[in-house]
């Protein structure tokens, strides 16, 4: 080791704070200057006494400091010499901007260019997006199921479990699709996720291989392909009309094996994909030896007649992966989702996930499991479906007759939010601002978009709204609001 000689040992900046650890914060304090290089290698630290008196401590709380930066490797001594600052390797000064981690790495470069907005926190509050009534979910029960399950819970149970998800949940959500969904699936094609995010992101590691296409809708939904993108795809947006999913322009694309889709209630638009679509969407997969993914986020709601099948349902050949979530019909941060896996891939997505999270946590599930079993999520979900109906019906009554520049509210048939047309990016731009400064919440609909889509953009411009997550009073309240806003 190389040894300086004994220079003043500098101890400005040292304010220890008494009562709060004085060991602790010497050892961090020294710690830290070392590190950053203030005490270079070599140097000698003054005896425990000395130390002790300059800094008006016990030699005790010096000794401890000193104990703990020896045990680490931070300083080193030797007997009847002292102790000295170890020699670490030092990190090379950072030359230039380019040399920051961010961008040095091509997975932290796209994580940084990808950045997955967090969307609107905070109680509910009228016209939120992609919240259910949560105000309604019965709680108690859920607090009674969660207590019984502690209290006394299976030590079976409480060591690692099953990858893909407690079996008896995944035999219970495979029975309601099969029973209320028309999807017949078994419990070995169900994996547990944490939401559907997870699902998807669990996707786009497993399907893509970096550089290969991706068909997303265009508008849709950002955050799956952000999720796309991280796995280093290339984004295709394929247009989206009153029949949903451009099929025929997806057909076009050449080189191109995975679609995502949100077929029941096209996010954001709203629009369902027809059965024509439907099966062309499905002879495409075919055609191109690919994979779909159905995002079937809102499926269960559903205004008139029963909710519509999954796509899922119809694909003979095993090419649809399903995503589904409890964040819709519960509430998003319970972070509860699933997928219904093609058998042939199973495995391998419950491989991933074991990398990922070994498995999710185990008391969720088995209340969830619970909650289904004693009909619980049944009762809700009817509730659910018919809270939020009236919920549309009060916003569909109370909107304002003729807003200038935007086109007059769509027929609103499912999902949980409606998206209407606005004549220019200036009069969107317009409308949002004044909304929100009347504490009204809305989406700009040319916020879904793809970039350097190539739809001019005022045909982007469009209002987006939620209109389950506050009941019918608060809905009225705040469109009077938003008249006085909007100067109607
Ligand atoms: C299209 C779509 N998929 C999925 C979700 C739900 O995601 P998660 O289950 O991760 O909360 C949303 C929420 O807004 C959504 O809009």
């Amino acid at each position: 080791m190389n040894r300086s000689p004994a220079l003043p040992f500098d101890l400005s900046g040292i304010h220890l704070q008494p009562g709060r650890g004085l060991a602790r914060q010497l050892y961090q304090a020294l710690r830290e200057r070392i590190l950053d290089g203030r005490l270079a290698g070599g140097t000698r630290l003054p005896a425990s006494r000395e130390l002790a008196a300059r800094l008006g401590i016990s030699r005790n709380t010096v000794t401890r400091a000193l104990d703990q930066l020896y045990a680490e490797g931070y300083v080193a001594g030797r007997v009847g010499d002292g102790t000295y600052v170890a020699e670490l390797p030092r990190s090379q000064p950072v030359v230039n901007a380019a040399a920051t981690p961010t961008a040095t790495s091509p997975a932290l470069q796209l994580v940084h260019s990808h950045h997955l907005a967090t969307p609107a926190a905070g109680a509910p509050r009228a016209f939120r997006i992609g919240v259910p009534a949560f105000d309604l979910f019965p709680f108690e029960t859920w607090a009674r199921l969660q207590a019984r399950f502690w209290r006394k819970p299976s030590p079976a149970r409480l060591g690692y479990g099953d990858p893909a998800g407690d079996m008896q949940l995944r035999e219970l959500i495979a029975a309601y699709l099969r029973n209320s969904r028309g999807l017949t699936c078994t419990a070995q094609q169900v994996l547990i996720t944490c939401g559907s995010q997870q699902a998807i992101s669990l996707c786009a590691q497993l399907l893509v291989q970096p550089g290969a296409r991706v068909a997303l809708e265009n508008p849709g939904y950002r955050a799956a392909g952000h999720a796309f993108a991280v796995a280093g795809a290339q984004l295709c947006g394929i247009a989206v009309d009153g029949e949903g999913l451009d099929v025929a322009a997806l057909q076009r694309l050449n080189d191109c094996r995975l679609a995502y889709v949100t077929p029941a209630h096209q996010y954001p638009t709203g629009v369902t994909l027809s059965l024509p679509r439907r099966l062309a969407l499905l002879e495409w997969a075919k055609r191109v030896d690919g994979w779909i993914i159905e995002d079937d986020y809102d499926g269960e709601y559903r205004y008139s007649g029963t909710p519509l099948a999954p796509l899922a349902a119809l694909d003979d050949q095993q090419r649809v992966i399903y995503v589904g979530t409890f964040g819709k019909l519960a509430f998003p941060a319970l972070r509860l989702g699933y997928l219904v896996l093609p058998p042939a891939l199973a495995e391998p997505f419950a491989r991933r996930q074991a990398l990922e999270l070994r498995h999710l946590e185990v008391g969720t599930q088995a209340v969830m499991a619970e909650f289904i079993a004693a009909g619980h999520f049944q009762r809700h979900v009817r509730r659910m479906r018919q809270v939020a109906r009236s919920r549309r019906d009060a916003l569909l009554k109370a909107w304002p007759q003729s807003i200038p520049g935007c086109s007059p509210l769509p027929a609103v048939e499912a999902g949980l939010h409606l998206s209407i047309k606005v004549a220019t990016r200036a009069r969107e731009h317009e409308l949002i601002a004044a909304a929100r400064a009347a504490d009204i919440e809305m989406n700009p609909l040319s916020d879904y978009w793809l970039p350097g889509s190539e739809t001019p953009e005022d045909a982007r411009a469009g209002l987006v709204l939620g209109f389950a997550a506050v009941p019918e009073a608060q809905i009225v309240e705040a469109l009077q609001r938003l008249r006085r806003a909007w100067r109607l």
